[in-house]
């Protein structure tokens, strides 16, 4: 209260108290510690880099060894019948994680002069410069976004992707715009900051959503303006639902609502309650219209956590009041911000270095500290019977710290981040794509102007998500347990799978950095005997697959099971390499499996051949990098999609092996797999918009 009464004085004063309240130093020693600013921060200089913070270059230095270090060498006693366990999480999906995609760039301060470099749209499509402004106009869907999500779908079913935030309080929906663009954003006035720019788009923009769920599952998340409740504006509900059908997950109804009267978007004395009153509008004008048939799919209420605390809004009677309407229960959150070098002359102090805050992600208390607060509130959303998403996170607010939010320390930190979330009956947490102004995405598309001759950039954390999807599996009966291992140290953090109810998969971290080896730990593992009253019952043989890199601070040389998605522009969506999982044989009579854990690294153990199978996709469906081109003038896009193998089914694979320009011959692939022909006949649909020619002045 002391708080939100501060946050009056003025907007950008606010801002920095919010910002202040939000730094949080995770201590080695688990301590959670709020500090001021400054003494978070050290004015090192940091490495120079002066180009887009998505492509920076800033390598650090891994952390010291801890003192001590911990044992290289523990056991893992475990129960195979997940009866035995306590402490087990609800029922969790392989597609947990999923991702947030900025339906228009604008920072997490939503006022600031925002970028125009990326956006929701060039993601997914790629952005058109006309003049002085940016628009955007859907010409094709990039193939190596296709790519991406197919890694995903493969493993968990699905994936789910949730296109707002800040933007999505203003934006409107029109029936066309000149030139046949899809959407639109002016510039904003850059040095009013609490001016939110209008995004202007058409229903084309949710077509293009549509188009890409029927080439791989994705389920969308979409948000509903609620920046003026006395004119409301809900074409965006009704389009949605009419167009995506079940491919539409929920709508949020506000974005970080205890953030509003700090950004100026509400008066200076807005509560939960004046939340639950405009929520209780919406609602009615729902119930009334009758272009928005399904009625019970809102998320809410994505506090920031920031002014408020979720219980402020429980408090308020919302979950009871709202049941009826409510699909699921969300907050948003990052542990840390980086304003103060993002916006340098905004107020917030001298910028943190990021080498002295790298360390607080390598380590399981960041994961716990985060995700602590909301024990209370899962528990809740458990009771009241609705999933509870963490609806955007990510490593740090304001861009995330160059050389921790893209390293390899920062795929660890997301992996066991969202490993803990799952544990704490979370039920999806969604990791935000921003632009080409943060260094946290999972993928960035090459800059408008290069995509001649760049290809997109794949972040770390893309490969935590395609970890999880596998450590979680595609049965959604997972459930998990953190296993607090070797004397519950902070670096070596172990969860156990439990599917259908045994024991499947074992998730391993080591966060350290010791190029030597010797600080590479083994892990004995024993299934039954021991004191756990159940016989013996460990395999003859486990399967391990490692996500490696050869320190925390790398950012390209990272792989999975021993392919990678390539380095900085140079990722077409596809893995490159040929998968390596490792074998190690047990010793049954010792009731023990030795398994390496690297440092740093993170071993995913398959306790029995349906784990592996599951995790391992016969086959993979490839979209061609073909269609990219810059030649938009011309616009003879061609939106040739090509379904290939992942070199596992030689049948498909003999007769798709080309990935030429408008290679696939719709006949010779409709006879192998009947699915490929599926995917020839939405490609009629796609060239709706493939060949989509338009000229630009
Ligand atoms: C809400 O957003 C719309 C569309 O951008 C804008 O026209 C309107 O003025 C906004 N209303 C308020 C109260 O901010
Ligand atoms: C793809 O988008 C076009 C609009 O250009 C639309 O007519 C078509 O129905 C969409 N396809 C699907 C499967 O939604
Ligand atoms: C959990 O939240 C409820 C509802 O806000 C609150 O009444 C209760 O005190 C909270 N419990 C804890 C342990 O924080
Ligand atoms: C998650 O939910 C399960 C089932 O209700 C419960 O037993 C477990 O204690 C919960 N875990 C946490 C961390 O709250
Ligand atoms: C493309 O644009 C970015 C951002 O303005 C700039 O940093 C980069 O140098 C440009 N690249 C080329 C090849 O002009
Ligand atoms: C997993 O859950 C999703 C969402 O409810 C559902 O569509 C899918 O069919 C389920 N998968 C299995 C194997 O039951
Ligand atoms: C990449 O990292 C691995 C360890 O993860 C190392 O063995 C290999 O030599 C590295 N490759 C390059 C090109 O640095």
């Amino acid at each position: 209260m002391v708080f939100l009464s501060l946050l009056a004085i003025s907007w950008i004063f606010l801002l920095i108290q919010y910002a202040t309240a939000s730094v949080t130093v995770y201590g080695l020693t688990g301590a959670i510690a709020p500090t001021d600013t400054a003494s978070a921060s050290t004015s090192a200089a940091s490495p120079a880099y002066t180009g887009q913070a998505a492509f920076n270059t800033i390598v650090l230095t891994a952390p010291a060894l801890p003192n001590p270090a911990p044992a290289t060498q523990f056991g893992l006693q475990l129960q195979n019948s997940a009866q035995n366990v306590v402490g087990l999480s609800i029922q969790q999906s392989g597609a947990f994680y999923g991702f947030s995609i900025e339906m228009s760039v604008v920072t997490q301060v939503s006022q600031y002069p925002p970028s125009l470099s990326a956006c929701a749209t060039a993601v997914l499509t790629s952005p058109i410069r006309l003049s002085s402004r940016y628009q955007f106009a859907r010409t094709f869907i990039n193939p190596p976004f296709l790519n991406l999500m197919s890694l995903i779908t493969q493993r968990a079913g699905r994936v789910n992707i949730r296109v707002g935030g800040n933007t999505q309080e203003t934006a409107v929906l029109v029936d066309s715009l000149p030139d046949g663009l899809a959407i639109q954003k002016d510039k904003v006035d850059s040095s009013n900051p609490t001016e939110t720019p209008t995004l202007i788009f058409t229903a084309e923009i949710i077509y293009m959503l549509a188009n890409v769920s029927q080439l791989v599952n994705t389920k969308w998340y979409l948000g509903v303006p609620m920046n003026d409740t006395a004119n409301l504006r809900l074409q965006i509900a009704e389009a949605a639902e009419s167009i995506l059908g079940n491919n539409l997950l929920g709508l949020q109804l506000g974005n970080e609502p205890d953030l509003y009267s700090g950004h100026g978007h509400r008066p200076p004395t807005y509560s939960p309650f004046d939340y639950f009153g405009e929520f209780s509008v919406v609602v009615q004008a729902i119930q009334d219209n009758s272009n928005i048939p399904i009625r019970n799919n809102l998320i809410a209420p994505s506090v920031a956590t920031g002014p408020w605390i979720p219980e402020d809004v429980w408090n308020t009677g919302f979950i009871p009041a709202y049941t009826n309407s409510l699909g699921a229960l969300a907050v948003e959150h990052y542990p840390d911000d980086n304003c103060a070098a993002a916006f340098p002359d905004a107020g917030f102090g001298p910028p943190k270095d990021p080498q002295t805050v790298f360390q607080n992600y390598l380590t399981h208390t960041s994961g716990i500290n985060i995700v602590q607060p909301y024990l209370n509130s899962s528990l809740i959303a458990q009771q009241s019977g609705k999933p509870f998403l963490m609806f955007e996170t990510n490593s740090a607010s304001c861009g995330g710290f160059p050389g921790v939010s893209d390293s390899f320390g920062a795929a660890l930190w997301a992996l066991d981040y969202g490993l803990q979330m799952a544990y704490s009956n979370f039920s999806g947490a969604l990791l935000h794509v921003g632009g080409a102004d943060d260094t946290y995405n999972p993928f960035t598309p090459p800059p408008t102007n290069e995509t001649g001759f760049h290809q997109w950039t794949i972040g770390p954390t893309f490969y935590s998500v395609l970890a999880m999807s596998e450590t979680l599996g595609n049965t959604n009966t997972s459930q998990l347990v953190d296993l607090q291992a070797n004397g519950n140290n902070e670096f070596t953090p172990a969860y156990a799978v439990y599917e259908g109810g045994s024991l499947a998969r074992l998730a391993l971290f080591n966060f350290i950095t010791d190029p030597s080896g010797a600080n590479d730990y083994t892990v004995s593992i024993s299934i039954g005997g021991g004191d756990t009253g159940q016989p013996n019952g460990t395999p003859a043989q486990v399967s391990v697959k490692y996500l490696l890199a050869p320190s925390v601070a790398e950012k390209e040389n990272i792989t999975w099971a021993g392919q990678t998605l390539g380095a900085m522009f140079k990722a077409d969506g596809r893995l490159q390499g040929s998968e390596q999982v490792q074998t190690v044989t047990c010793d049954q009579n010792a009731n023990t499996c030795d398994v390496k854990v690297p440092a740093p690294g993170f071993a995913l153990v398959f306790l029995t051949d349906n784990a592996l199978q599951e995790s391992n996709p016969q086959s993979t469906m490839t979209f061609s990098t073909s269609s990219v081109t810059r030649t938009i003038n011309t616009a003879t896009v061609d939106p040739a999609v090509l379904a290939t193998s992942n070199g596992q089914n030689g049948q498909v694979r003999a007769g798709l092996g080309s990935t030429s320009k408008g290679s696939v011959n719709a006949a010779r692939a409709a006879i192998i797999v009947p699915s490929i022909a599926t995917l020839l006949a939405l490609l009629a649909g796609l060239s709706i918009l493939g060949v989509l020619s338009r000229t630009t002045s």
